[in-house]
């Protein structure tokens, strides 16, 4: 009989994520510095183009514009987590939270599977995709879910669970190393899926609801708080 978490197929996409970085650096000049005599010395104070840190008379402008572009890049990367994790949290209780994420990891291997070995971009831009969701979900797993497992005495299975997330770091493992070009590359994509879907079903339809049945009103809301907590930072 198919499952609820074996049988789903969820078409949401997630964001891809943008980052930027970057950085400069100067050098001093060398022979410069170790020619200076003493008047020069003396002169330094009121000279700063010689300084391998000198800003120069135009640093005001140049530091405040790349303060403001440091906070707009906060505010907009703060922005997008609080979207994202918001968008997670309006699905209600942590375990709704995670099982969403659940039917979102699904429906990435679904498009990995509908992909052939002439689509390597594609191939290794959805791995990326799978990888930073199933990190995320770990996490909150890892540091709220699992431990209050074990709080509640629920230890083998917390400890069966977390297990099995280190072979989930294993398939992303092999993958990256077989190449997404690789004749093997569907059928292993294919077995991490059956290994997550599995894992997702065992948390859904049997750990989750019993911890959960055990919660009270305020325990449940702590956890769904931290679970979005950690989640925000994850994302
Ligand atoms: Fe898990
Ligand atoms: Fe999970």
């Amino acid at each position: 009989m198919a499952t609820r978490t074996q049988g789903r197929a969820s078409s949401r996409s997630n964001n891809s994520e943008t980052k930027s970085s970057g950085s400069r650096g100067r050098s001093a000049d060398k022979s410069s510095s170790t020619e200076r005599t003493s008047t020069d010395r003396s002169n330094s104070s009121s000279r700063n183009d010689g300084s391998a840190f000198s800003w120069g008379d135009s640093a005001g402008p140049l530091l405040g514009a790349a303060l403001a572009g440091a906070a707009i890049g906060f505010a907009a990367n703060y922005g997008r987590k609080a979207l994202m994790q918001g968008m997670e949290s309006m699905a209600g209780d942590w375990d709704e939270i995670l099982a969403a994420e659940h039917d979102l990891a699904l429906a990435i291997f679904d498009k990995m599977l509908a992909t052939d070995s002439t689509q390597t971009f594609k191939r290794r831009m959805l791995l990326m995709k799978l990888t930073h969701a199933l990190d995320k979900h770990a996490h909150q797993e890892e540091m709220v879910v699992y431990p209050a497992l074990r709080e509640a005495n629920e230890a083998v299975d917390a400890d069966h669970l977390e297990g099995e997330h280190g072979y989930i770091k294993t398939f992303i493992y092999e993958l990256n190393e077989m190449g997404s070009d690789s004749p093997s590359w569907l059928e292993k994509v294919r077995e991490f899926r059956q290994l997550v879907s599995s894992h997702a079903h065992m948390e859904e339809e049997e750990v989750y609801p019993r911890f959960k049945h055990g919660l009270s009103e305020e325990q449940n809301a702590r956890v769904t708080s931290l679970v979005n907590r950690d989640g925000f930072w994850m994302a």
